[in-house]
């Protein structure tokens, strides 16, 4: 279960006339969501797909040392931002996974090759375009290391594609070299993927993804708290609230804020509106951001992502360690809220897959909701493109 508070820190923020005025343009916005045809996160996944990629996560355990995830943005952050939350900080017993693509760096990409030259590994290139620089640029280096070690036929079984399911350069790869491949339907963009195998798959490798699938598909019943979130941010916004603070008290959430960042900044950042989201740790960044928050320019709102319950229990002076971090959590909100800061409260019952994968159902839910609250097209990325082809066009010459 997850719990919303959009109220007792935020109400007197709040216009309640122009909150009532936008509440009753719920069913306009929704009918526009409908309309989309970049939707297709939203329908359930087929049975058959789930099996093939259970499977072909059995197959990877079975046969290699480690997996190797090549992929940048929206073909990165949801598995990797998920997996994150669910890993043990020291002694992680869950199979081995290597995310790379999201960086030029020499020094990684070097470490990398060294590090997997001696190791049997299996690769999962993620690209919807298929010409994503970075992935690119990942890949041949890769590809170039399995050449030196293994024969063309050997190599098929070391290389799974997931890309679009006709078109660029990734598709055509598999097409000539017969390699195994996943889609990522046309109807669903880079951020709203995490319901296809470009994060399913290197997710069944450690988890029942059932569970996640069913969690996802809950969040539907989220739509209500989307919509009202939606609404609170924008008229925060309307109030000279320009910047959105994502605040988590636990550092396996720190990229669940970037896949946040993302989701947000990508759908609604475009033809100059737009929150900008930007993300705490705390207590860590109380020492450092706080001091701004508290005391800075008003041009902040918080929304703060609680865990309830958690696992694991240590007892601090005769009190529950997590209970006593979610007391602090409060009072750094009453804080904030006494320094003229709006804060958002999100709970979560307990900390488990299933109410993960809902949470992020609702944040897509309410940040296309957003887009269109905002009357931009949540579904693009142009300003993404831009950039995307001025490299192309640098690296031509
Ligand atoms: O959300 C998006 O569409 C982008 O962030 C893309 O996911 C990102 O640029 C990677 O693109 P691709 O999957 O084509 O490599």
């Amino acid at each position: 279960m997850i719990k919303f508070d959009f109220n007792t820190y935020v109400d007197s923020f709040l216009d309640k006339e122009k909150y009532n005025k936008l509440m009753s343009k719920k069913e306009e916005v929704i009918t526009k969501f409908n309309n989309s045809n970049m939707i297709g996160w939203t329908k359930r996944i087929d049975e058959f797909l789930i099996q093939d990629i259970n499977s072909t996560a059995k197959y990877i355990k079975d046969n290699f040392d480690c997996l190797l995830v090549i992929g940048i943005g929206g073909s990165f952050l949801g598995s990797y931002s998920f997996d994150r939350i669910f890993r043990k900080y020291f002694n992680d017993d869950k199979f081995k996974i290597i995310y790379a693509g999201t960086t030029l760096s020499s020094k990684y990409l070097d470490e990398l090759l060294n590090y997997l030259n001696n190791k049997n590994f299996c690769v999962n290139v993620i690209s919807k375009s298929g010409t994503t620089m970075e992935t690119t640029i990942t890949y041949k280096l890769i590809k170039d290391l399995l050449k030196r070690k293994y024969s063309d036929e050997e190599i098929k079984k070391h290389i799974i594609i997931t890309t679009d399911k006709e078109k660029g350069p990734l598709r055509q790869e598999v097409e000539e070299n017969s390699y195994k491949s996943f889609v990522i339907p046309n109807d669903i963009g880079g951020r709203y993927s995490f319901i296809t195998p470009a994060h399913l798959l290197p997710l069944a490798i450690n988890y029942n993804i059932n569970e996640i699938i069913d969690g996802y598909y809950h969040g539907k019943r989220l739509i209500d708290n989307a919509y009202n979130y939606a609404v609170v941010r924008k008229l925060l916004f309307d109030s000279t609230r320009e910047v959105e603070n994502f605040c988590v008290s636990e550092q396996n959430f720190s990229y669940f804020t970037e896949w946040l960042k993302q989701l947000f900044g990508e759908t609604e950042g475009k033809q100059r509106v737009g929150i900008l989201p930007t993300s705490c740790v705390h207590t860590r960044d109380l020492h450092s951001l706080g001091q701004f928050i508290q005391d800075g320019n008003k041009i902040v709102f918080e929304t703060y992502i609680k865990v309830k319950r958690v696992n694991e229990y240590i007892e601090y002076n005769g009190r529950n360690l997590h209970e006593l971090n979610n007391l602090v959590e409060d009072s750094v909100m009453r804080a904030h809220f006494k320094g003229d800061v709006p804060c958002i409260d999100i709970t979560i019952e307990e900390l488990t897959p299933y109410n993960i994968s809902s949470l992020i159902y609702f944040f897509q839910l309410s940040a296309a909701f957003s887009g269109y609250l905002f009357g931009v097209e949540p579904f693009n990325q142009p300003g993404v493109e831009i950039y995307k082809n001025e490299i192309k066009e640098t690296l031509k010459g």
